[in-house]
This record gives structure tokens, C-alpha cells and sequence, in this order.
């Protein structure tokens, strides 16, 4: 193992590198190689153990961490059919999310690191997301290569951000969420509505049978001259509606109030990705994190790349794709690498 940036590697081999994403409630273990093919890929979420309470609770979710991520590695294994000596890294999600959940993942990569004597590599959980697009498997192939310059609007339960990659590790943020992320506002309306948690992607089949015209719902920000989104108005206007009709509400109603909230999430969305298309003269665009398995999203923005929806959910791969990607360019962070659970105004820091 190297010190920070002191490694070699042959240039013309594929790494192998084992991913460790551990960031909110997403236990995820992966083996990728430098080319963004996937080897192996195991991972569980807890959203039944977090679902009764309508949200996460950060205690519960480092603990069921601890308890997934060894099995879940052991699986990633006997999948790969290989063991450590194939192994050129090791990835770990390192900023953003829940301290304790990140902990969890870093501790144990710290550990295996020293262990195995392997590289430690840290990765942003959003530039992971961002490189999802160009990951593949026996099931998923874009063929499309990530040069850049590209786009990439990155739309999760805790971050919405469009941003735009100049080349690998050089990320502007564009525009961001000035309050709720988009996953928020369709979590917390689909919590009153009682679709329980998260409630996007029972949103996101209700509203297939329902009106996008029935309600009338505001688009925060949509003219603003910016590429910044604002969603918690949104949330309260369907709070309210959702008060004035209490008692009115039966499938018909529930599914037309899902069609017209989502319409107006995926209008804002596409509008802003639209207006940055233009601006920068950019075409290529990805759409990633786990709104982007939204089925009118999908559809709106259709001309652009998306990973299929269980690369859009947190996963191990994408960090272990992004973290192959740093290891060839010999960035290695070694053990003292530290936990954040936030970066400066939300800049992706590589
Ligand atoms: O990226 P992700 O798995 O975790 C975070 O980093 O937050 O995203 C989870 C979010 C949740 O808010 C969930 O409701 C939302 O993605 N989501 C969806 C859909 N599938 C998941 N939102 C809208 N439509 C969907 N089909
Ligand atoms: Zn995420």
C-alpha cells in the first residue's frame, strides 16, 4: 500500500477493485473493474426496518450496516468466483451521508485495507451516482463512453444537484436544492398520503392511472434565471390539498393527486436540465440517484442517459467504478482518510 498518490500499477491491466457504499440506508458490496464492468454485486436495503417510523433513523441504519456488510461481502465473492488476490483496491463511500452509516463502511474498508494489504481509495457518494450510466453488466450496456464534458442532474432522497463534469474529478455544481431534495418532496407527501416509506416509487405507479391535469400544483423556481430547485412549497401545497380533501379521497382522487405532484416534480426537473442544455451547449446528460427510476422523468427526459433503476438506487458499484477510476490515476487516500457527512455548498469534492 502505498502513501497518498505513491503507487504503481501496470497502465494496460484492468483493476479489480471491491466497493464498500454504506452512506444512509443501502448495505451495498461490489467488485467493478476500471472498464465499469460490474463482477459482482450484492446489497440490501432497510427500508422495512425503517418504514414504520416514516423515515430513517440514523441509529438503526449504522447498526444493520454492521450487521449486512460482512455476508453481503462473503456473497460478493463466491459470485466473482475469486478471491483477495484479484483485488488491486478497495473503494469506500466517504462523504455525504450519516456519519454513523459512514463510519461503518470506512471502518471496515480501513480494516480489510490493512488486512489484505490493498489500497484505500475514498469516493463521493454523488460523483459515484454520477458515472452509474456507464456501468454494465450481463443485463445493462449503454455503450456509451463517459467523456466528457457531460451534464448530470443527480436526484436522490437527500440531494438534488445538476452540475456539470468537465472532465473526471472536475465538477461544477451548477445548481442545487435550496431546501427539500426532490426525493423528499415525493417521500414526505406520499408519507401523508399514506403510501408509506419511501413512497416514490408507489408514487410513481399510482400516478400511471392517474390525471397530471386534476390538480393544479405549484413549480417552485421553474423561471428563476438559476439552476437552483426549491421543492419544500411543493410538499406543503399537496399538504394542504391533501387537508381540504380528506375526506374525498378515494383511488381515483389518490392516484390523480400522485400523476399532478409528480407531473410538477418532473416539469421542474426537465425544465432546468433543458435550460443548462442550452446555456452550456452540452448535449450529453445523465440522470442519476434514486428519482431518476421515476417512470415520467424517464420518459420527459428520454434523449438523455440513464442507468436502469437498481443503478439509480445507492449502490456499491458505482463507487467501485469511480474508485477503479482513481486508483489508475493513482489517488490513493490510505487509512487516514475521514468520514463527512457534508461538503462545502454541496460542492463534489473527488
Ligand atoms: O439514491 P437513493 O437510493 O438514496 C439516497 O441517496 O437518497 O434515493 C432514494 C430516493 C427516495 O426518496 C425514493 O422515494 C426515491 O429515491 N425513488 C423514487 C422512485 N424510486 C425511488 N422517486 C420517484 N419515483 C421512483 N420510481
Ligand atoms: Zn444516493
Amino acid at each position: 500500500m502505498g502513501k497518498k498518490g505513491k503507487i504503481s500499477h501496470q497502465s494496460n491491466k484492468v483493476s479489480h477493485v471491491l466497493a464498500i457504499e454504506t452512506s444512509c440506508d443501502d448495505t451495498s458490496v461490489a467488485i467493478v473493474d476500471s472498464s465499469g464492468l460490474v463482477l459482482a454485486m450484492k446489497s440490501q436495503n432497510q427500508d422495512l426496518i425503517h418504514g414504520p417510523f416514516g423515515g430513517i433513523i440514523p441509529e438503526l441504519a449504522s447498526r444493520n450496516h454492521t450487521m449486512q456488510v460482512l455476508p453481503l461481502m462473503d456473497e460478493v465473492f463466491k459470485t466473482a468466483s475469486f478471491g483477495w488476490e484479484k483485488i488491486d483496491a478497495i473503494a469506500v463511500t466517504y462523504t455525504p451521508g450519516l456519519l454513523g452509516s459512514l463510519l461503518v463502511g470506512l471502518t471496515v474498508a480501513k480494516t480489510l485495507s490493512v488486512l489484505h494489504k490493498k489500497p484505500l481509495i475514498g469516493v463521493n457518494h454523488l460523483e459515484g451516482h454520477l458515472y452509474a450510466p456507464f456501468l454494465k453488466d450481463n443485463k445493462f450496456n449503454l455503450n456509451s463512453t463517459w467523456d466528457e464534458p457531460f451534464l448530470g442532474l443527480c436526484v436522490s432522497g437527500g440531494h438534488t444537484s445538476l452540475v456539470r463534469v468537465d472532465k473526471f474529478r472536475k465538477i461544477k455544481t451548477l445548481g442545487r436544492t435550496l431546501d427539500d431534495a426532490a426525493g423528499e418532496a415525493f417521500d414526505k407527501f406520499g408519507k401523508v398520503l399514506g403510501l408509506g416509506y419511501p413512497a416514490g416509487k408507489k408514487m410513481d405507479e399510482l400516478a400511471k392511472k392517474g390525471n397530471v391535469k386534476a390538480f393544479n400544483f405549484p413549480r417552485p423556481l421553474i423561471k428563476s434565471n438559476d439552476f437552483n430547485f426549491s421543492f419544500s412549497g411543493l410538499k406543503t401545497a399537496g399538504m394542504l390539498k391533501f387537508k381540504e380533501l380528506e375526506n374525498k379521497i378515494n383511488g381515483d382522487v389518490l392516484n390523480d393527486l400522485c400523476a399532478s405532484y409528480q407531473e410538477a416534480i418532473v416539469d421542474v426537473l426537465s425544465s432546468k436540465v433543458q435550460k443548462a442544455v442550452k446555456k452550456t451547449r452540452i448535449k450529453k446528460v445523465v440522470v442519476t440517484g434514486g428519482v431518476a427510476a421515476n417512470s415520467a422523468l424517464r420518459e420527459r427526459l428520454r434523449d438523455y442517459l440513464f442507468p436502469p433503476p437498481y443503478y439509480c438506487a445507492d449502490n456499491a458499484a458505482m463507487i467501485g467504478f469511480v474508485g477503479a477510476k482513481k486508483f489508475e490515476q493513482c489517488k490513493i487516500d490510505g487509512i487516514k482518510l475521514k468520514v463527512a457527512a457534508t461538503t462545502k455548498n454541496a460542492e463534489i469534492k473527488s
